[in-house]
């Protein structure tokens, strides 16, 4: 991990900073009128709190190309009372940044569990700050925003009596182009036997929740998470490992693979057939989704989650090879209209854009096509979920509001970033060895957190004097000073 110091105004030595570059921003600017940091050109000083939201939008509008385009930002500002009047000053920088093109997802309160108490008594002790969270309006919602980070791990789980599940009905509007209904017949561990309304019967596995697929790299072996893979679509447009820089398309790397068989059933339908299954430990969130369960609806969805837009590149490429028209194909897969939204390469995290085709009609690609067996997987392994239990077994969304005491500091600067909130961000909104930026460092606190958790930091200071501060809290990671 290396942290990259850069000393000087903001709004001149932005240019150092490679472009698109930044996968994250966690900041906190002098506030507005609070302290005088000593040097000239120091932003905070600003005739009116007007001109302060516009100076601090003014910094993004210059970072805009230093981000790249799946970046998130973390701005930490504080209130302010002004002859007795509390300055609505977060809102106010958070109405310039959504001039500057940037799209606040989250107000996130930082409650100060000890924060320092007031002698005012005609009014409330203020004991919280804002931490404005923005990702870039670049039309698609395409960010790294990773909740499993921070989850809270839920604390009872209850095991689920399967034996419940016995004549559930069941819902299948993923596997073909017409829904159609079932119920399950048979329960052997956590596979379920299903009898569709057509009279086929085929074995699903029960799950709680989708997975996410790994992937190797074909070139360099080395393993890609599903985060890499998606981004490296959302900024690049095309797939680039980011170990050695091959465009060869990657293969996935499912772990838990079992024996699992697929089968073109003659009249066009397919199955699927497990001898194996493990004992019934699986575990759910709540007394809530246990008890739903009982005359609950069950439904298909894919086992995994995969970024869409290596199936468009991968189709791409075959229909290329073949050199088949994209209306052709259509023709021969029986007119329909999807065709071209499983080409789209703009599919979204969380599912807009293009679309991934039904395990239906991937038999028909596969077919036409002469598509090898590399991404069967992905497309055509189901599982069966409770359409209700809502509460993610990984744990629930930690929310906005924040409780984090603040840290003492014995150096000379004064207002730093407990770690905890540092760490907080960079979880969520930073993937592993990604680069976040602090473009007001202060003592360095972002990059700390960074170097300790895997990432890389750029930090921008313009007090020379402070540089000191930040080499101690980043020792043994300062790669370079300019
Ligand atoms: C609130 S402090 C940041 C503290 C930091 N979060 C930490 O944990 O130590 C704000 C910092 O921004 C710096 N600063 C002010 N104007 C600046 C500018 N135009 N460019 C770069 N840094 C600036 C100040 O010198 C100060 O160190």
């Amino acid at each position: 991990m290396a942290v990259q110091i850069i000393l000087g105004d903001i709004r001149q030595v932005y240019k150092k900073i490679k472009d698109h570059s930044i996968d994250c921003v966690i900041t906190s600017p002098p506030y507005y009128r609070q302290r005088d940091y000593g040097v000239a050109g120091q932003i905070g000083q600003e005739n009116s709190p007007e001109e302060y939201a516009k100076e601090i939008a003014n910094v993004f509008r210059l970072l805009w190309n230093k981000l790249k385009n799946t970046a998130v930002v973390f701005l930490n500002i504080g209130y302010k009372y002004e002859n007795e009047e509390l300055l609505l000053i977060p809102e106010m920088v958070a109405w310039e940044m959504k001039k500057a093109g940037y799209v606040l997802k989250n107000k996130i309160i930082w409650y100060k569990p000890n924060a320092i108490p007031t002698p005012a008594r005609n009014r409330l002790n203020n004991t919280y700050e804002a931490v404005l969270f923005f990702v870039k309006n670049v039309g698609k919602e395409v960010y790294y925003f990773n909740l499993e980070e921070v989850n809270e791990k839920p604390k009872l789980f209850y095991a689920i009596d399967f034996s419940k599940l016995l004549n559930a009905s069941v819902e299948d509007n993923l596997s073909y182009r017409n829904k159609r209904s079932g119920r399950v017949i048979e329960i052997k561990g956590e596979l379920l036997k299903i009898l569709w309304e057509s009279g086929f019967e085929e074995w699903l596995e029960f799950s709680l929740n989708q997975k996410r697929a790994n992937f190797v790299c074909r070139n360099c072996g080395k393993t890609l998470s599903y985060w890499d893979v998606h981004l490296s679509y959302a900024n690049n447009k095309r797939f680039i490992c980011k170990h050695c820089g091959t465009k060869e398309l990657p293969k996935p790397h499912l772990l838990e693979y079992s024996e699992i068989k697929y089968e073109n059933a003659k009249n066009g339908l397919f199955s699927r057939q497990s001898e194996k299954y493990k004992k019934a430990n699986l575990l759910t969130a709540s007394p809530a989704g246990r008890l739903s369960i009982t005359g609950e609806k069950l439904i298909i969805k894919r086992k995994w989650l995969f970024p869409q837009g290596l199936i468009a590149d991968y189709l791409r490429k075959n229909l290329k090879e073949r050199r088949l028209s994209l209306k052709k194909l259509g023709e021969l897969l029986g007119s329909i209209h999807t065709v071209g939204h499983w080409l789209r390469k703009d599919f979204s995290h969380w599912g807009k854009g293009g679309s991934i085709p039904r395990p239906e009609d991937w038999y028909k690609l596969k077919e036409i096509l002469g598509l090898d067996d590399t991404y069967d997987r992905l497309i055509l392994d189901r599982v069966v979920v409770l359409s209700t239990v809502k509460s993610h077994p990984e744990g629930k969304n930690i929310g906005d509001v924040w409780a984090i005491a603040t840290e003492p500091y014995k150096g000379e600067h004064f207002a730093v970033f407990p770690r905890k909130l540092v760490e907080m961000c960079i979880r969520l909104g930073c993937p592993e060895g990604g680069t976040v930026l602090d473009p007001f460092a202060g003592s360095g606190t972002v990059g700390e957190v960074a170097s300790k958790l895997g990432r890389n930091a750029v930090l921008v200071e313009i007090n020379p004097s402070y540089a000191e501060l930040i080499k101690e809290k980043c020792k043994g990671y300062v790669k370079e000073i300019s």
